[in-house]
């Protein structure tokens, strides 16, 4: 048994306790926006926020993610006000499928929560999340729109 915020609801699940976090938000908690990729902490598609910063969640046990504040991509926008993050992404039209995108943009969140104005280098040091359709050049201008905001 494990009890887990996410989102800002309490949630107790019935799992061993070095289940994926990943796998407990899929389908235990049925929020299906974090996805699967690799599952080997490679890609990012997986990525959450665990107390604010940037997670990989295929990769943590879910024991080390009880009493910590979890945020999905589903909770991410406030208020029915997208994160200027999602934003950024709407207008530069950032995704070609979409799959990788999720854990991109909660990627890139946390990262603005640290750097309010990312340089470059600090975006190839950082975001190294994974996308197939090759959206690298969008990201990084919503990344710049986004920290102007
Ligand atoms: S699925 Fe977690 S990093 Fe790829
Ligand atoms: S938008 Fe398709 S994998 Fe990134």
């Amino acid at each position: 048994m494990a009890r887990l915020t996410i989102n800002g609801q309490s949630h107790n699940v019935d799992v061993e306790p070095d289940t994926p976090l990943l796998w407990v938000i899929r389908e235990n908690v049925g929020l299906t926006g974090t996805k699967y990729g690799c599952g080997i902490a490679q890609c990012g598609a997986c990525t959450v926020h665990v107390d604010g910063e940037a997670v990989r969640s295929c990769s943590l046990p879910v024991s080390a993610a009880e009493g910590k504040q979890i945020t999905t991509i589903e909770g991410l926008a406030q208020g029915g006000n997208l994160h200027k993050v999602q934003k950024a992404w709407v207008e530069h039209d950032v995704p070609q499928c979409g799959y990788c995108q999720s854990g991109m943009i909660m990627a890139v969140a946390a990262l603005l929560r640290e750097k309010s104005k990312p340089t470059d280098a600090d975006i190839n040091s950082t975001i190294t999340n994974i996308c197939r359709c090759g959206t690298f050049q969008q990201v990084r201008a919503a990344i710049h729109a986004a920290a102007n905001a």
